[in-house]
């Protein structure tokens, strides 16, 4: 597999939807998305749609979430077999298929913008790259709204250190995000999480996901504290400055 996470998807539109709906965290992940993202985006915008981009919007899981909240919407990826999935779902969207870290959309006046799944996988050097690429799409007081679905920092990635059974090779926690993010103008006003309870594998199941136990205890991953210790967690920050540099 190449290393440079532009070409990770290019093939994957048609497969996409289903790799991630097997029961496992990321279908738990796709539902809590569902209900928290539409409330986030409610709350920063109580009177007026935004005009939005969905960066890596890849098969318009996000983008068809957030489109009827907002009053224009764009997606833009690399892959134009996932574009074409997400043009399907998606019909007051303009889908842009671009890199936008080596050319700028012709509009850099978005009030919001939104990349899932995409900073846990990406390589560092891509990482810095979005943020300020994202940073000159956004008008200052804009927001960007983005997950960290491989959490280095969650309360089961350091149980499993500590026990040396460390499976997953993620490398992003929040203080990796606040250092990578503060050159493209952006501070972090809140987090919110997924999934704090999921501190052992053998937790990872359709089961335990529907259970009134996880229901009970979800809400706690939504506390500003304890979303950096969850698997997975939702990054609202604010654009207060043009990005420093290249
Ligand atoms: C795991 S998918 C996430 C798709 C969607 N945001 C979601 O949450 O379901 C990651 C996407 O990032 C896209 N991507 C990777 N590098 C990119 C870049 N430089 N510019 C735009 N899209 C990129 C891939 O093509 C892929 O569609």
């Amino acid at each position: 597999m190449s290393s440079d996470y532009r070409e990770s998807h290019l093939d994957k539109g048609s497969r996409y939807d289903d790799d991630i709906s097997d029961g496992s965290f990321n279908s738990y992940m796709t539902v809590r998305e569902r209900v928290l993202v539409p409330a986030i985006i409610r709350d920063l915008f109580p009177s007026s749609g935004p005009k939005y981009l969905d960066f890596a919007c890849g098969t318009g899981r996000i983008t068809s979430i957030v489109e009827p909240l907002a009053r224009d919407s764009r997606g833009v990826d690399v892959s134009a077999s996932m574009v074409a999935e997400a043009a399907k779902k998606c019909p007051r969207t303009r889908f842009v298929l671009r890199d936008i870290t080596t050319q700028l959309l012709d509009e850099t006046d978005f009030d919001l913008a939104t990349a899932f799944r995409f900073f846990g996988n990406a390589q560092d050097d891509l990482r810095s790259a979005v943020f300020k690429a994202i940073s000159r799409h956004l008008v200052v007081g804009g927001y960007f709204v983005f997950n960290n679905h491989r959490n280095h920092g969650s309360a089961r990635a350091i149980l499993q250190r500590i026990t040396g059974r460390f499976e997953d090779h993620a490398d992003l926690d929040l203080a990796k995000i606040r250092r990578l993010m503060a050159p493209a103008g952006f501070e972090i006003e809140r987090t919110v999480g997924i999934g704090w309870w999921q501190l052992a594998h053998r937790w990872d199941t359709p089961g335990a996901y529907s259970s009134g136990l996880a229901r009970f205890l979800e809400p706690i991953s939504t506390l500003n504290a304890v979303a950096p210790y969850c698997p997975a967690y939702i990054v609202v920050a604010r654009k207060v400055a043009e990005p420093t540099g290249a």
